[in-house]
């Protein structure tokens, strides 16, 4: 595991330059795909991916959906397109190991590894994104124009009819000229245009704070369930408020009021808050950003014996719990690990390799529930003990 960013180089960063501007922050050594395994990929039915046509499309910036034939991938001109492939942590494991060159991020922050594919020209139009990235430059040279203002994606001007949200312009504040294995960091909300100098791929990796309203979305769906399930009426509380004859039935008055506000104060408690953090906010970040398109994705299950290590595009959290155990959080599902599953479970969170012998001798049925729902869905990889290096 090689962090990209690292001591007084990863505090400078995230004093200066995280959430503020835009700026080549560092290098790392990445080996490019390259066009026949891209192309390989963009074939796929479980690979998310898109053709951008900025000139030869049926209208400017024209945005197409994979998987994509053969024939129409061949018969690409050698300019005015992009071909963009998703969520690749899910298909190569060195999308996945990018992962780990960001330690300071929070994994359950990382949204995906993008890998962009173009010819010299190509681009996919100046644009902001609502998202923090990491982009590694993996081949050939590209040119960055930055605009140096903080921009809301609601009130930037767009680009009338094509698929994309192109802005209709950008200020060059800055051009930025990447190669090989430099690391362009791009926060939310600043205009940028890369345009490909050589044949180019670049590996994006997207870094997502989840959003107050999303948060919030989760919790009150959490609270309606239970409310429901208790199946209590207001009404009776409301009624009773009225105390008697109404001289103006049809007036709602501070005390009815103030009556919905009581029961909706029993219902939205700061209790109810904290279970809900404690017991179902792990579940919540582990799930996977683009869950819904993730079945089959990952790669079959293997048998592996000896060291096994989780695989790095799997998002797998961990709280530990007052009583000395931990609760694990992997793609929406939670387990108990309790005594001494607890070190093994934090090891395999945390991307370290475990023997199976040593899960086996903990006794532990959570951890032994948690590696066998691992193990079965392929998400443990065989593992060397020094480097953690993945073996298959
Ligand atoms: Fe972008």
């Amino acid at each position: 595991m090689v962090a990209v960013l690292s001591g007084e180089a990863l505090e400078r960063f995230l004093q200066e330059i995280w959430g503020r501007r835009a700026d080549p922050v560092a290098r790392t050594v990445i080996r490019p795909l390259g066009w026949e395994r891209l192309r390989a990929l963009a074939m796929a039915e479980e690979v998310e991916s898109r053709l951008v046509l900025e000139s030869i499309g049926d209208y400017p910036w024209q945005s197409l959906s994979g998987p994509f034939s053969a024939e129409m991938l061949d018969s690409l001109p050698p300019a005015g397109w992009t071909l963009l492939l998703h969520s690749m942590e899910r298909h190569e494991a060195r999308c996945a190991e990018l992962l780990t060159h960001f330690p300071f991020v929070p994994r359950w922050c990382f949204d995906d590894v993008m890998v962009s594919y173009a010819p010299p020209g190509g681009s996919v139009g100046p644009h902001i994104d609502r998202y923090h990235a990491f982009l590694v430059q993996a081949a050939g040279r590209r040119e960055w124009i930055i605009e140096d203002v903080f921009r809301s994606a609601g009130g930037a001007l767009l680009l009338e009819g094509c698929d994309l949200e192109i802005l209709a312009g950008i200020r060059p504040d800055r051009l930025l000229e990447v190669d090989p294995g430099t690391v362009l960091y791009v926060p939310p909300g600043i205009a940028h245009h890369g345009l490909a100098l050589d044949t180019v791929e670049t590996w994006s990796v997207g870094i997502a704070v989840p959003e107050l309203g999303e948060i919030a979305e989760d919790f009150i769906d959490h609270v309606l369930s239970e409310v429901r399930e208790r199946e209590e009426d207001p009404t009776r509380a409301v009624v009773s408020a009225s105390s008697g004859a109404l001289p103006a039935p049809a007036k709602l008055s501070p005390v009815h009021q103030e009556a919905f506000a009581l029961c909706l104060g029993e219902v939205f408690t700061s209790d109810r808050i904290h279970r809900w953090s404690r017991r179902r906010l792990g579940e919540w970040l582990s799930e996977s950003p683009r869950a819904a398109s993730s079945e089959g994705r990952f790669h079959s299950a293997n048998e592996a014996a000896g060291l096994e290590r989780l695989d790095p595009a799997v998002r797998c959290l961990y709280s530990d719990e007052p009583d000395g155990s931990v609760m694990v959080y992997a793609e929406g599902d939670s387990w108990a690990i309790h005594g001494r599953g607890v070190p093994l479970a934090r090891a395999l969170c945390n991307l370290r390799p475990v023997s199976s012998s040593e899960i086996h001798a903990a006794g532990d049925p959570g951890l032994e529930s948690l590696t066998s729902h691992l193990r079965g869905r392929g998400w443990l990889l065989g593992a060397t003990e020094n480097t953690g290096k993945t073996s298959r």
